[in-house]
């Protein structure tokens, strides 16, 4: 295989790649003695997850602007974080890759926690764990659309987005973005676009059957 070839095979989303560390991280139940495992999401939580996002968000969330960025795309690998609390999946989230106005970033979303579990703190350590692991891996700079009294507290601010605009429409009060590295949003400017690998054909007919039936 030529040079040439061997890095557009790269880009598939179904290319060998080294695998992403496993982890288990254990977290207090704010409140409570009990634990929260955070891990990396595996494939038999898909069902559990899409029952706790339709729960939190409802149908409507298939509509959201920041969909268009996920639809058909993986998320960025080691960045798909499940909360487990009695072997149930009780919190979700995940990062995808984007460009962001001509630099490279994560979008984060959908944040979700079980209505049962909230308030216990698993929202907070599922998003310090993300950004942790996010760093770790090298990403420079994480956008999200979302209530700025919660994300605030994680760093993230609207001061970042200004010259950023989604593909759709965006409460501007609620587009934010954290740094990972200082400046690493330095001029950027314009429409933000995904740049993930695509989700092989299988699993994106899937989710957009779910998308249907939702
Ligand atoms: C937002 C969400 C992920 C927080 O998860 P959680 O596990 O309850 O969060 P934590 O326990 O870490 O933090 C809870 C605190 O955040 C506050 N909080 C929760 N949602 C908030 C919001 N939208 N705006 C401001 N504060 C919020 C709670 O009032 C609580 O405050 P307290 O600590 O003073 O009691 C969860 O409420 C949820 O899944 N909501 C529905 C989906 C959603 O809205 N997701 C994204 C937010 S835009």
């Amino acid at each position: 295989m030529t040079l040439t070839a061997l890095a557009r095979a790269s880009q598939r989303a179904d290319f060998p790649r080294a695998p992403v560390a496993p982890f288990a991280v254990l977290r207090p139940l704010r409140g409570t003695k009990e634990l929260v495992a955070l891990r990396l999401e595996i494939d038999a939580d898909i069902p559990a997850r899409e029952r706790l996002l339709n729960a939190a968000f409802g149908a409507e969330r298939f509509a959201k602007t920041s969909e268009v960025l996920r639809a058909g795309r993986l998320p960025a690998r080691g960045l798909a974080l499940s909360a487990m609390h009695n072997g149930e999946l009780v919190g979700t989230v995940r990062l995808w890759h984007i460009d962001a106005g001509g630099k490279p970033a994560l979008l984060l979303g959908p944040l979700a926690v079980a209505d049962s579990h909230r308030s216990l703190g698993v929202g907070g350590v599922l998003m310090r764990e993300a950004i942790a692991r996010a760093s770790a891996l090298g990403h420079k700079a994480i956008i999200l659309v979302g209530d700025a009294p919660y994300y605030e507290r994680f760093g993230f601010s609207t001061a970042l987005t200004t010259q950023l605009d989604m593909p759709g429409p965006v409460e501007r009060a609620r587009f934010l973005a954290l740094e990972l590295s200082p400046g690493a949003l330095d001029g950027a400017h314009g429409m933000i676009a995904a740049t993930g690998a695509k989700a092989p054909r299988s699993r994106a007919k899937l989710a957009s059957t779910r998308r249907r039936a939702a």
